[in-house]
């Protein structure tokens, strides 16, 4: 199958990428995740300094991650002189992250345009004011002459304005998301953070975070039909093919990785022909934008069917619904009266034996 796609005029043999982040911190880290089976790399951002990263700074949940680092702990001379030349022979493209102000992009795009195929410019430290991130597209893009990214921030409170001015400016595609926060996280049983950070906040990110990051794109991609690269929460072949659905035409992955291992990149990319067909998708640029338009489920009063071959009578639909309709004995009965048609027993039967509250519109 073809699992080729293509952001902005840049080829890539498939979608996965890794997201900006620790993995690429330098070139050692940088060839070990390329031959993993990446479609393309993606530097951790250079910006003009090197960061003064706190220590501790990544703690890890089954499904988030928080973290404290900033951008790279290396200042651009090593990317330069060691970094981005020792990657040159990777036969995949490379998309140079940086940040973050017009004075420091002026400074960093010229130095680092020879290394790279295009540019990803992260706008997570500079605000709300799309009018200085609008100013920093534009500045990229006429002294690049290569494709640049605006990557966005999930604070940022309109994404769609934020697409339309930076795509205005002269930007070729969008990057959505960063991490979200500021975020909490203190060890229940010690009370202390794992966060060397300042009031020890960190950014989340992570499988949480995809319905999140899936609404970002689904938004952007509804109103404006332009690059955009989903990030956010990918954990799974089936997360890629739901971003490529809703727009986007590669994606990124850094949290899953961290959590699971760095194999979860070839992982993914192994099975990501089976959750396309199963789906069925001829390819991946097949896939791209095809649930745009979301179908509602019908909101008619629906009382959940329960199939009695496939339930186990564990109680957990009786637990949980909140309008509590439910009695379980040796079998489920459902009191039409007191049922609202959530649906929420249906998504949570753990043996799938509740149909009926959901049905999706044709
Ligand atoms: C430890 C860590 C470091 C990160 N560093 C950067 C960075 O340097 N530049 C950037 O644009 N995003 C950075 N991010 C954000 C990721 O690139 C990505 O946008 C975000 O984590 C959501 O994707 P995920 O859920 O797959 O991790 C970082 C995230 C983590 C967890």
């Amino acid at each position: 199958m073809d699992l080729s796609t293509d952001i902005a005029g840049m080829k890539i043999k498939n979608p996965l990428l890794p997201a900006a982040g620790p993995l690429t911190g330098d070139d050692v880290k940088m060839k070990y995740i390329a031959s993993l089976g990446v479609g393309a790399m993606v530097t951790k951002t250079i910006s003009t300094e090197a960061a003064k990263v706190p220590r501790p700074c990544i703690v890890a949940t089954n499904n988030y991650v928080v973290n404290a680092e900033l951008w790279s702990e290396y200042g651009p001379d090593k990317w330069i002189n060691e970094f981005l030349p020792n990657i040159q022979n990777l036969k995949i493209p490379k998309i140079i992250s940086i940040g973050y102000s017009k004075e420091q992009i002026e400074w960093l795009v010229p130095r680092l345009k020879d290394f790279g195929d295009a540019f990803e410019i992260s706008t997570h430290y500079v605000g709300k004011d799309l009018k200085p991130i609008a100013e920093v597209a534009k500045l990229a893009s006429k002294i690049s002459q290569k494709p640049v990214f605006m990557k966005i921030s999930p604070h940022m409170p309109d994404p769609v304005e934020f697409a339309k001015i930076v795509m205005d400016a002269g930007a070729d595609g969008i990057v959505a998301v960063n991490s979200l926060g500021p975020a909490y996280y203190v060890d229940p049983k010690t009370g202390i953070s794992p966060l060397g950070s300042e009031n020890r906040y960190g950014w989340i990110s992570g499988p949480v975070i995809k319905p999140l990051a899936l609404s970002i794109v689904q938004r952007i991609r509804q109103e404006l039909d332009i690059p955009i690269i989903g990030v956010g929460g990918i954990k799974s072949a089936e997360d890629i093919v739901e971003f490529l659905e809703v727009g986007a035409c590669a994606v990124g992955m850094l949290s899953s990785a961290l959590i699971f291992g760095k194999a979860q990149y070839t992982r993914v990319i192994n099975r990501l022909e089976s959750a396309l067909i199963s789906r069925g998708y001829v390819s991946v640029k097949d896939a791209v934008g095809k649930k745009l338009e979301v179908k509602h489920a019908r909101f008619d009063l629906n009382n959940p069917k329960v199939d009695p071959e496939k339930c186990t009578l564990c109680k957990l639909c009786e637990h949980v619904c909140p309008y509590f309709a439910i009695k379980v004995s040796d079998h489920v009965e459902v009191d039409p009266n007191a049922c609202f048609g959530c649906g929420l027993c249906e998504s949570r039967c753990p043996t799938k034996a509740i149909s009926g509250v959901l049905i999706n519109e044709l």
